[in-house]
């Protein structure tokens, strides 16, 4: 196993987190299970949503976990519910996290926050986070910075010194891993590869583009803005972007298709075109033409297996490769 900072400050063995990229306990414990650091999508659920998720990654897992919110608008109520539950490690992104920093603070939980450059890093350390995840441009979902994560994770390492970095954005595999590792991250921060496991409740139609797409696939832009406007993210070109293109890239008001409801979320819920909803599971209608969200390393992504295989075997291969690039 690989020792870092990070894994010595969460208490793990693996230094792969798998992103937030799904409402999935059964693929967080499999994560942590496996030695690595899971982390919940906190964000969309209520708090007592958040309750329910954290006892029952608790009830599959005893190793340490991890709740991501998105903080694009004020989050207290789950932030509350999320320490309440017992959650120790505690991610930010898209905002500022200083309203609440004192609260996990006071909870004796670990901060963590995604940064998209060295000066953000700065301040991140500044205001006392724990750690940061540098997020390159190739990333997949919504991506913060214009950076892309070979230049970004060094600027970002010489920026705070000895605080932990995570690398996120194109790690797909132990070949990823230990390049990061060698740029002076702490951690790979892993969200795409992760969509192709076994416990990531996906649409099949979903699952099937990701194993099959090209590093070249992928759209970067503001398109899947319903729910979620003026936040640039990347996903896997499809129907819906290339229809918006073919037509121009017209501005919202005037896209192909605007209005139409595409699907049908569980419960009842209609999900129109340009919603920024992704294809879970349990989805019915026109999935394809939904928000399929991916990095460019969906190129290197050809198969669906266990969350906790993927991890074992990153950390295997990065293993090997450093071995083999070590000098004598
Ligand atoms: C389907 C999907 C959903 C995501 N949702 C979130 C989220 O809710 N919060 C967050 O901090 N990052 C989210 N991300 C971004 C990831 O945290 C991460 O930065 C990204 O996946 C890393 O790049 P990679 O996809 O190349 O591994 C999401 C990514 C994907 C692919």
């Amino acid at each position: 196993m690989i020792s870092t900072s990070f894994t010595r400050l969460v208490g793990v063995e693996a230094p792969v987190v798998s992103a937030p990229i799904a409402m999935s306990p059964e693929l967080v414990a499999a994560v942590s299970n496996a030695g690595g650091l899971g982390m919940l999508q906190g964000t969309w659920l209520t708090p007592d949503g958040i309750r329910e998720a954290v006892q029952s990654t608790q009830a599959l897992t005893d190793r340490p976990f991890g709740i991501n919110l998105v903080i694009d608008e004020r989050r207290d109520e789950q932030l509350a519910a999320v320490l309440a539950a017992g959650v120790k490690v505690v991610s930010f992104f898209w905002g500022d996290p200083e309203p609440y920093l004192d609260r996990v603070r006071a909870a004796g939980a670990l901060a963590i926050l995604t940064v998209g450059s060295a000066a953000e890093a700065r301040r991140a350390a500044a205001l006392g986070v724990d750690a940061v995840v540098a997020q390159g441009w190739e990333a997949g979902g919504h991506v913060w910075g214009g950076v892309a994560t070979l230049p970004l994770v060094p600027a970002v390492k010489a920026a705070v010194g000895d605080m932990p970095v995570l690398a996120a954005g194109g790690i797909a595999d132990g070949r990823g891993l230990a390049a990061v590792l060698a740029l002076g991250a702490d951690a790979a921060w892993v969200g795409t590869r992760f969509l192709a496991s076994e416990e990531a409740p996906i649409a099949d139609v979903y699952e099937r583009r990701v194993v099959s797409a090209s590093e070249e696939d992928t759209v970067y832009g503001t398109m899947f803005d319903i729910g979620w406007p003026r936040a640039p993210h990347r996903v896997l070109g499809n129907s819906t972007t290339n229809e918006w293109q073919a037509a121009g890239e017209p501005m919202p008001g005037s896209r192909p298709g605007e209005g139409d409801i595409i699907a049908t979320a569980p419960g009842g819920v209609d999900v129109p075109r340009y919603s920024f909803f992704p294809p879970m599971a349990g989805l019915a209608g026109d999935l394809e033409a939904m928000a399929l969200y991916a990095g460019q390393s969906v190129g290197i992504v050809g198969s669906v297996e266990p969350a906790g295989a993927i991890v074992r075997h990153m950390v295997q291969e990065a293993e090997a490769v450093l071995q083999r690039l070590a000098p004598g």
